[in-house]
Formats: structure tokens, C-alpha cells, sequence
């Protein structure tokens, strides 16, 4: 059987009660990203950084995966073949419904990384300026995720899941960051098949050979079906 690989944005995770970034009323109409988002934010106002992550942290952990999340982890259970989810989103949502093949490009709320001796460690729920490194006691934690600017992690071995897939399927995203909105096009030209599942089109929907619109909570668990009766 073929491999699947699944790319997940903050759709997925939206009727889990978790923002969205680019819909109305999204975190970038709340904050200015590079405020939040970058290093050059972080260096400039550590408390209002930590701040935005630890809302974001709270946020996540009250929230539940929803059929979206669980479908994929069924998917992953009863396909034969491999299934790689890919994710932007930094909440634990796949890993809550039981996916285990999730690849975080984008770092997690859960992670902790000292920007003195990029040490990692689990993120307490709240964290502050000046937080000690455990292994080097500098002052100097932040939260494991990946800013604007900074490279997503995983990328040799996204690149390679891409180039051997037989299907790409793209899940609450609105393709309008790189490198994973150009995900869709390496996997076409390794020869897979494309899927976008998403409530409405996204900025890349023309590179998808299919297309299903409506809620990930109705639209993934059909497909998931459809998949496995093959
Ligand atoms: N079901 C399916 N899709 C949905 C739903 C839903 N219930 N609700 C919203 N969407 C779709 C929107 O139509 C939009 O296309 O999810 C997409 C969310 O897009 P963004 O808010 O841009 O989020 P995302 O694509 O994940 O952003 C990518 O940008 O800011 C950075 O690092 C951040 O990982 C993030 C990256």
C-alpha cells in the first residue's frame, strides 16, 4: 500500500475551540506578528512574548480533539501503508487522539528551548522573562516553537516523505506560508495524489488535483472512510 502524507494547519483545530490565525478575528488581528512571532519580538519584549504562549498553552490544554483529529488517527490504526502527519499547528491535539506518526515543523506550546545552549525541556504551563536554563542556568528560556524568520524543524525528512508519497492531503491551512504551502507542488511532481480538505479554498487550491470544502470535522472523516474502503 501506498504512503499518505497528511500536512494539518489551524483548521483542523478550530472547532476545538483553538484560534485560528488568518480567519476574522484570528491571532494576527489580535497581535502583530512580528511583535509575537519573531526573535526580534522576543528580544524586544520577552514578557509580552511569554505572555502571548502561556494564553496559547492554556488555551491548548483545555482543548479536545475533535472528529477531524480522531479520523486521522484511524487512519494511521487501519491503512496499511504509512501515514505521516505533518503538522503547523503547535497544540497536541494529533498526539491527544492517538496519532503517533506526527512530525511538529512548526515546534510545540509543550517544548521549552534555552536561546543561550539550545537546550529542550518540557515548557512549564506559565513561563516568564528570565526563566533559568536547566542544564546552563542562563537566563535565556523561550518557547520551542518556530518564529517567522527561523527554519522549520523535520525538513530533510519532510522533503524525503514528500518525494516517496502516493497521497498528499492538505487539512485546514490557508497556504500562505512557506515552505509547506509549496508542500503539495513536491509531492505532484513525485507523482501523488493531491487532496485539499479545507473550509474554503486556499491560496494554493489550484496545485490540488482534489478539492472537498466545508468543516474538517465533516469533510476528514469522510474522506478517512473513503480511503481505507479503498
Ligand atoms: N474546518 C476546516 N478548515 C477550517 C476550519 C474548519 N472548521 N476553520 C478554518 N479553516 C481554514 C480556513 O479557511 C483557513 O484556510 O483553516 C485555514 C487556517 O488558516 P491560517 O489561519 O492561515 O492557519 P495556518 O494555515 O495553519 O497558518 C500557517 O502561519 O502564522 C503562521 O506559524 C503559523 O502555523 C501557522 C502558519
Amino acid at each position: 500500500m501506498g504512503s499518505i502524507v497528511i500536512l494539518t494547519g489551524a483548521g483542523i483545530s478550530a472547532e476545538s475551540g483553538l484560534g485560528t490565525f488568518r480567519d476574522v478575528g484570528g491571532l494576527w488581528s489580535q497581535h502583530r506578528i512580528e511583535d509575537v512571532a519573531t526573535p526580534e519580538g522576543f528580544a524586544r519584549d520577552p514578557a509580552l512574548v511569554h505572555g502571548f504562549y502561556n494564553a496559547r498553552r492554556a488555551n491548548a490544554a483545555a482543548a479536545a480533539p475533535n472528529a477531524a483529529h480522531l479520523a486521522l488517527a484511524r487512519l494511521e490504526a487501519k491503512y496499511a501503508g504509512q501515514v505521516t502527519i505533518v503538522t503547523q499547528n503547535v497544540d497536541a491535539l494529533h498526539e491527544a487522539a492517538r496519532s503517533r506518526n506526527v512530525l511538529h515543523m512548526h515546534g510545540t506550546l509543550a517544548g521549552a528551548l534555552c536561546a543561550a545552549c539550545e537546550h529542550r525541556w518540557t515548557a512549564p504551563p506559565e513561563m516568564a522573562p528570565g526563566h533559568p536554563c536547566p542544564a546552563c542556568a542562563a537566563p535565556a528560556a523561550r518557547p520551542d516553537v518556530v518564529w517567522f524568520g527561523e527554519m522549520p524543524y523535520h525538513m530533510e525528512e519532510i522533503w524525503d516523505l514528500l518525494r516517496a508519497a502516493d497521497v498528499f492531503a492538505a487539512i485546514g491551512t490557508s497556504g500562505q506560508v512557506y515552505p509547506a504551502a509549496a508542500f503539495v507542488q513536491d509531492a505532484a511532481r513525485a507523482g501523488a495524489h493531491t487532496v485539499e480538505i479545507n473550509l474554503e479554498p486556499s491560496a494554493v487550491v489550484s496545485d490540488f488535483a482534489e478539492t472537498r470544502f466545508g468543516r474538517a470535522s465533516d469533510e476528514v472523516p469522510r474522506w478517512v472512510e473513503e480511503v481505507l474502503r479503498g
